[in-house]
């Protein structure tokens, strides 16, 4: 199984849903960063699923907990880790997976891939919860790129059929914190709660989009051509339970563009180089251009539902049908807004690192 991701910024995930507990280990933080504990806090309230519509009913207080790396409140330079503790557990109704695997979960290719000796108490590594490990190195991947002036701001952009009118890049972060949904719109996000609400009555589930725009960057980061911006951030994106796609800038929309209107002219603003159209999503040849780094991200809905499906008893080699009882999302995609800042924020403080651009050890702050 791999957990790991990343070459100077180094993460390693650990533990399943069930278990004692969830985190990371964080290798090639950059010494003397000043820990802001109630940053990284904030990112994990914004995982939780205390206060978002369509969230499980799992209530947990997801306090972090640091065991090594941090000295006097900065960043020493040797692996940090962090866990929060699995304190509301109710794994009754897991055990019937194992036998009848859900649709659309991993429940079938784990037991056979791991010869059934896999956890399967809330679903074990498959969980969405192992997303908190990565919330928390993502916050401290955003602690460092600040440092840096690069902000990294994800926002909800469909759900359910529902898409919200685009946002200015600027205000994405004003605007996603006013609603639970971090959508822009606050017309659209009513229409996602509906529509969440009404997938919820039919024991039914919907999933939706999440964009993420990164603004700060400096041109050149980014290794090609095989760790170019986009191979690594679609690999750490796709780390993500549930997630089914990315397109970055225009995306598919390019394929159908002549390049006379899919590339975006060159210009001077202010001294410095910008393009004046960003559908390229702020990367050529696998480097950052200086604008904006955009993506969005496609998440599918909710596998576990209420409503019957047809699945087989895998033991007694016959069809049968499955209603899933227990407590789950109805949809992900609010949740994993935050989880998507963080897998881009990770991975662009390792090769802001790569480049030079970042230093390894942080005096000042
Ligand atoms: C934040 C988050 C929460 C999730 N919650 C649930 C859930 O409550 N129930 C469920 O069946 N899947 C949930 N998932 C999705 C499954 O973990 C995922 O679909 C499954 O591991 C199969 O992987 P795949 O969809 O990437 O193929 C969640 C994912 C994320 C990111």
């Amino acid at each position: 199984m791999s957990s790991s991701l990343g070459t100077m910024f180094r993460i390693t995930s650990f533990g399943e849903s069930h278990g004692p507990c969830v985190g990371v280990v964080v290798e090639g933080c950059p010494a003397g960063l000043k820990i802001d504990m109630g940053e990284v806090q904030r990112d994990l309230a914004r995982r939780s699923a205390l206060s978002q519509p369509g969230a499980t009913p799992r209530r947990e207080p997801d306090e972090v907990r640091f065991l090594s790396g941090v000295y006097e409140g900065r960043a020493t330079g040797a692996p940090l880790c962090m866990i929060i503790e699995n304190t509301n557990i109710e794994s009754g109704a897991y055990a019937e997976f194992v036998r009848k695997p859900r649709p659309g979960h991993a429940d079938y290719p784990a037991r056979v891939k791991y010869g059934g000796f896999n956890d399967p108490l809330g679903g074990g590594r498959f969980s969405g919860r192992i997303t908190a490990g990565f919330v928390l190195a993502g916050a401290v991947a955003r602690l460092v790129l600040r440092r840096a002036g690069i902000e990294v701001d994800a926002h909800t952009v469909a759900i359910g059929g529902v898409e919200a009118p685009p946002c200015d890049a600027q205000l994405i972060r004003e605007r996603a914190r006013l609603n639970a949904l971090s959508c822009c719109d606050g017309p659209s996000a009513v229409r996602m709660v509906e529509a969440i609400e009404a997938a919820r009555e039919r024991g039914d589930s919907v999933g939706g989009v999440v964009e993420c725009v990164a603004r700060g960057l400096p041109p050149g980061i980014g290794e090609p051509v095989c760790a170019g911006i986009e191979s690594e951030v679609a690999r750490a994106v796709f780390a993500i339970p549930a997630v089914k796609g990315i397109e970055f800038g225009a995306g598919f929309a390019l394929s159908r563009l002549c390049g006379s209107e899919a590339n975006d002219p060159f210009a001077v603003s202010d001294g410095r180089i910008v393009t004046t159209k960003n559908d390229s999503g702020g990367v050529l040849g696998g480097m950052t251009t200086g604008m904006p780094l955009v993506l969005r991200v496609a998440f599918k809905p909710t596998p576990s539902i209420a409503m019957a499906q047809r699945t087989v008893d895998l033991d007694a080699n016959e069809e049968v049908e499955l209603a899933i009882r227990g407590r789950h999302d109805t949809c992900i995609v609010p949740r994993a807004v935050v989880v998507v800042e963080s897998m881009v924020a990770i991975v662009l403080c390792d090769l802001a690192l790569q480049s030079g651009f970042i230093p390894r050890v942080m005096r000042c702050q």
